[in-house]
């Protein structure tokens, strides 16, 4: 990323690619989209993305860019949903009262979003500042719990979070996933990076 000066709040983040084997024949897909208006200026000061969700199917993420971060907009299916009750008692903070990087009001809920479908999260993990990986087929494999319900695992450190970028207990992250202020401009457009009416 070109413009890691223009945000002096943002940590530098790593894309990492780690042995992405298709293990758990979930096809994912995982475009990333790289050019929104505002203009890329306009963007690296700061100024809020809008985003359409309607093509994101259930058990899908999409990834956007705002201040040089990449955002995650997952849909995600009602087995997903269900997911976060098995892991609410795993993880740290189970309902966001960590202040490194508060969560707003209106996320403070079990699925940590506005929607319960749709989580919006920074793929930036708390500890050092890679980006986590997909990890969302459930069940035992390499580097998880054998009774993993899918979330994200990032390769640095090992730190594990659910489907509601909750991070789990005993992990180097301090803290959950930061969920950016985002609204609802319409049930299918998005704008991350503002969360109040003008
Ligand atoms: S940066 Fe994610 S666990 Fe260390």
């Amino acid at each position: 990323m070109s413009d890691a000066a223009a945000d002096p709040s943002r940590r530098n983040w790593i894309a990492i690619t780690c042995g992405a084997g298709a293990v758990g024949g979930v096809a994912v897909a995982v475009p990333f989209i790289s050019t929104f208006t505002p203009s890329e200026r306009a963007k690296a000061a700061g100024a809020p993305v809008t985003v359409d969700i309607s093509a994101i199917k259930p058990g899908e993420k999409l990834t956007v860019e705002w201040r040089g971060k990449p955002v995650w907009i997952v849909r995600r299916t009602p087995e997903q949903l269900e997911s976060l009750k098995k892991t609410e008692s795993q993880v740290a903070d189970p309902n966001s009262d960590r202040k490194t990087y508060p969560t707003p009001e209106y996320a403070k809920n079990q699925y940590r979003s506005i929607k319960p479908e749709v989580f919006v999260g920074v793929g930036i993990c708390s500890h050092l500042g890679c980006s986590p990986s997909d990890r969302f087929a459930p069940g035992a494999q390499p580097s998880l719990p054998d009774d993993w319900q899918g979330g994200f695992l990032c390769p640095c450190h090992g730190s594990t979070f659910d489907l509601a970028g909750r991070v789990f207990k005993n992990k180097p992250a301090p803290d959950n996933l930061e969920v950016p202020p985002h609204m609802y401009l319409s049930d299918t457009v998005v704008m991350i990076g503002d969360d109040k009416k003008a």
